[in-house]
């Protein structure tokens, strides 16, 4: 039997298929064999007597403390792919919810609760226009990271007839997730934001990620593209993306990671970290880190699915 602490982000009844291990929320188990968290940070963490990996249930491992970690000896763990898909389906409604008016629409029709049944039609037909939006088939998408999201996100696009431009500032592309040949291949990140009309970051929060898209990045976009981030907030610089959106720069840009200063902008659509929120993916994550853990405290091995 093996003990595993757990955070209270983890549906621990999801984890009854691996019976030798023994499930404890938080400090509850004091000498635990492995670590299963999602998003609690263990940066202040004193490692416990015994601990040997710790395994995190999502794709970015900013809220543990890997170097040190690998100072002690200790395995960390992500889910790599686990939550793609997710993430892939939050992005595709990120693109048409900055592309259509879709939310400028909804909040026009949600005020209209007095107007008769017999006003209705003629006032939609006259005010439609002010929601016009430009369709995603035949634009080109940037794909910034080429990892299990990256290539979902790509191969998404692709279905829906956009045309794919990606690039990764740490592995080449043809090393990248199972990526479709198809999705063009750009030398640099400047060559990729010229050519975008979309721009969707999937990078982890590392140092040399920090501020990727600041002012100097953004003087190579295309006039009026519009910007994604479902990566982490540490990746795009807020004062200068705010630059670009108040010069018409950026069109639009949607985060995953809102500050005060974004909020109610009607070229900003602002999501509480969602990318990852769905029943399936938070069970994905959690059994695929529950079983890293296993294998790893039992039989040593190391694997990344
Ligand atoms: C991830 O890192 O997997 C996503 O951002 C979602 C999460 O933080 O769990």
């Amino acid at each position: 039997m093996y003990k595993i602490r757990t955070y209270n982000t983890i549906a621990v009844e999801g984890l009854d298929q691996f019976p030798r291990a023994q499930y404890e929320v938080g400090s509850e188990i004091a000498q635990p064999d492995g670590i299963l968290l999602r998003s609690a940070t263990l940066h202040d963490l004193t490692f416990p007597t015994g601990l040997k990996a710790i395994a995190r249930a999502g794709a970015g491992v900013n809220n543990v403390p890997v170097e040190r970690c690998t100072e002690s000896g200790i395995v960390v763990f992500n889910s790599p792919g686990a939550n793609a898909n997710a993430v892939k389906e939050l992005v595709m409604a990120g693109l048409l919810l900055s592309s259509r008016g879709i939310y400028a629409g909804l909040s026009y029709t949600a005020g209209l609760s007095e107007v008769t049944a017999e006003d209705m039609g003629p006032l939609l037909e006259a005010e439609k226009k002010h929601f016009k939006g430009q369709e995603l088939m035949g634009k080109t998408l940037g794909v910034v990271g080429l990892g299990a999201i990256g290539s979902s996100v790509a191969n998404m696009a692709l279905g829906m007839g956009m045309k794919v431009i990606g690039y990764d500032p740490a592995i080449s592309i043809d090393a990248a997730w199972r990526l479709p040949n198809q999705v063009q291949k750009a030398e640099n990140l400047q060559q990729l934001l010229s050519r975008s009309d979309y721009i969707s970051l999937h990078v982890p929060a590392i140092e040399a990620t920090k501020n990727l898209i600041n002012s100097t990045s953004l003087a190579s976009i295309k006039d009026g593209a519009k910007l994604l981030n479902f990566a982490r907030e540490s990746i795009v610089n807020t004062a200068d993306a705010l630059v670009a959106l108040n010069t018409g720069k950026l069109s639009a840009y949607v985060t995953d990671f809102p500050s005060p200063e974004l909020i109610n902008r009607p070229d900003v659509i602002a999501l509480p970290h969602l990318g990852a929120s769905t029943r399936e993916a938070e069970d994905n994550c959690a059994i695929m880190g529950a079983r890293q853990l296993i294998e790893f405290i039992e039989h040593g091995n190391i694997r990344n699915s």
